[in-house]
């Protein structure tokens, strides 16, 4: 018989709740994957974050999409077929009881004596959480913005490859906590601005030109990124510019934001401890963040 190894949490994982893996659904406490899978010893997985907001899946087809394009930029077969997986996520809300929270979905590679090659005939993995967000912490961060630190973008070459090779952006997170910011930008060797440790940036210009970096393999592709241009094409605004933006531009101006899907749409209001345009959460940002959330919750579905 198997000796069931003693779990060395820090926290204890909250009672009641409950996790996917590979078919089955398990007390969180008690749910695991194998040590040598291959998540675990390579990173070699992909993973999204999925708001739910009022018991619904917010821009499920983005991160369906963006998943769909990180298994096949690392040839890995996908565990099941894109509905199946919808209804499991949908299960996964229905089970947890998750009214307002975060829907996390890794696949990995799967377990395999360890060796470097990717295995001819690796059977992925899923699993998946759910758990609740405080959201009046949320709104109090959408309500009086957050600080930004900026560092060197020291992460490989294929950021737009949502894997959980994480550290670079854990590392910059954690150093931006310590200096009492809550995000941190991140900048390349030119002095321009990639995204955020988690989130994607944004600037208001003087001249009110909203701007944020072009996709390319150096940032990832956020869905609330998408949302959000979605939403203000729709809307008819066009002061829009998808381009590389420096440092110098960002401590210039008017207003910054940053998105993702576990915050939505939050201001920015100093970078580096310099005070963005006057320092308090700008016009642009709460009108773009009012358009987003208008647009992504008539675009949920139950
Ligand atoms: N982070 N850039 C990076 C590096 C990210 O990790 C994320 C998402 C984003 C924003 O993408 P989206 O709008 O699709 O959430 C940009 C998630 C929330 C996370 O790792 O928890």
């Amino acid at each position: 018989m198997p000796v069931k190894a003693r779990a060395n949490h820090a926290r204890p994982a909250p009672a009641g709740r409950i996790a996917y893996v590979d078919g089955r659904y398990l007390p969180h406490a008690s749910a695991s994957v194998h040590i040598e899978d291959r998540g675990l010893q390579f990173a070699d997985s992909v993973y999204e974050v999925c708001a739910i907001l009022q018991g619904r899946l917010m821009d499920e087809a983005g991160h369906l999409d963006r998943l769909e394009r990180s298994v096949t930029a690392l040839d890995m077969p996908l565990p099941m077929a894109r509905r199946s997986l919808q209804a499991v996520m949908r299960e996964m809300l229905r089970r947890n009881r998750t009214k307002n929270g975060l829907l996390y979905l890794q696949v990995t590679r799967g377990a395999h004596r360890r060796d470097h090659p990717i295995p001819a005939h690796a059977r992925s993995s899923l699993i998946m959480t759910a758990r609740p967000v405080n959201m009046a912490a949320v709104e109090k961060r959408r309500a009086e913005g957050i600080a930004i630190v900026t560092m060197p973008d020291i992460r490989w070459g294929r950021c737009d490859i949502k894997t959980t090779g994480l550290l670079a952006n854990v590392m910059a997170k954690t150093e931006a906590r310590r200096a009492g910011a809550f995000e941190a930008w991140l900048v390349d060797h030119q002095g321009i601005v990639t995204e955020g440790a988690s989130t994607n940036a944004w600037i208001v210009t003087g001249e009110g030109v909203l701007v944020t970096r072009n996709l390319s393999t150096h940032i990832l592709a956020g869905v609330t990124r998408l949302g959000v241009l979605n939403a203000l094409a729709a809307e008819g605004f066009n002061a829009i510019e998808e381009r590389p933006f420096s440092l110098e531009e960002a401590y210039r101006a008017r207003e910054a934001f940053v998105t993702s899907a576990s915050g939505g749409v939050i201001p920015v209001v100093s970078i580096d401890a310099r005070p963005v345009g006057d320092g308090r959460p700008g016009p642009v940002t709460r009108r773009v963040h009012a358009l987003y959330s208008e647009h992504a919750r008539a675009a949920a579905q139950v």
